[in-house]
């Protein structure tokens, strides 16, 4: 596996594979890889050629109360589980690399970001939209596997590309979870064990949502049934909701054809947990 942290030394080594038209599949992660990561370099795998993992703590993306500083890292141990997971290349970029002195230029999703993720983290889909960008730009990737945990994210990824003419294609991948149903996430190592008991409390609370909704109720009423139930599990909920699944455009009752899922935050103590459910 070959390792690489300037974009000289990315381009030089991607460039016999580019020569032979081998297909590429990006991989982005911020590091302290889990077995959901894998799942997505799985993916990459079966659909390209050629395998590139992006390890790179985006800072643009992190508020400034956000836990930056905190954020996990382990990169002998992801680099590890890379090479086993039969990564071709890793792309370790420093912060320098990534926004050289100078770097002034963002990407803003209008819509898709607004809500939501982008309502609580304001600024965060824009650093996360111009991170992708310059990814699929400096690796040429064909394709670049997203997870569907973070769904909003997948939305406002796939709709930069389309827009800016990147011609990537993005390959969304399931939701990896524990088998008492919580979605794997690199912040669960923060959670107490009493709170990782409580944790899968936020997957089964979706789960009855969606069966309700899918039954015909309305999306208003049930949600915020589930959102009492788990405020008195100890959750603070940023919001539970009924989404055109695309879009992000919230609905509350289901009409047929539409595709739609519903995507919920919650604090528990000090970790935010994301999750979602399709409604199909
Ligand atoms: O989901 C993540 O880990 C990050 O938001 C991503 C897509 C790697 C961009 O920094």
């Amino acid at each position: 596996m070959l390792i690489h942290r300037d974009i000289p030394g990315l381009r030089a080594a991607l460039g016999p594979w580019r020569a032979r038209s081998a297909r590429i599949a990006l991989v982005p992660t911020m590091g302290a890889l889990h077995d959901g990561h894998l799942s997505l370099v799985a993916a990459a795998r079966a659909a390209a050629e050629v395998v590139v993992v992006s390890i790179f703590v985006n800072p643009t993306q992190f508020g400034p109360n956000e836990d930056l500083s905190r954020y996990p890292r382990d990169e002998a141990g992801d680099l590890a589980k890379l090479r086993d997971a039969g990564c071709d290349l890793a792309w370790l970029p420093t912060v320098n690399a990534m926004y050289p002195e100078g770097s002034a230029t963002f990407v803003e999703v209008r819509g898709v970001s607004e809500g939501f993720e982008g309502a609580i983290r304001p600024g965060h889909f824009s650093g996360v939209a111009t991170v992708c960008t310059k990814l699929f730009l400096q690796t040429g990737a064909d394709v670049a596997a997203f997870g569907e945990k973070d769904w909003q994210q997948l939305q406002v990824v796939r709709r930069a590309a389309r827009d800016l003419d990147i011609p990537v294609r993005i390959l969304p991948v399931p939701t990896m979870r524990e088998a008492d149903g919580l979605a794997l996430s690199s912040r669960n190592r923060f959670l107490s064990a009493e709170e990782r008991a409580k944790a899968p409390l936020l997957y089964a609370a979706l789960r009855r949502a969606a069966a309700r909704i899918v039954a015909g109720e309305a999306a208003g009423a049930v949600l915020a049934e589930e959102d009492a139930v788990l405020r008195g599990e100890g959750f603070v909920p940023d919001y539970l909701a009924l989404v055109e699944a695309e879009t992000l455009r919230p609905l509350d009752i289901l009409s047929p054809g539409c595709t739609a899922r519903v995507i919920a935050a919650a604090r528990l103590g000090t970790v935010r947990l994301l999750d979602n459910i399709p409604l199909d």
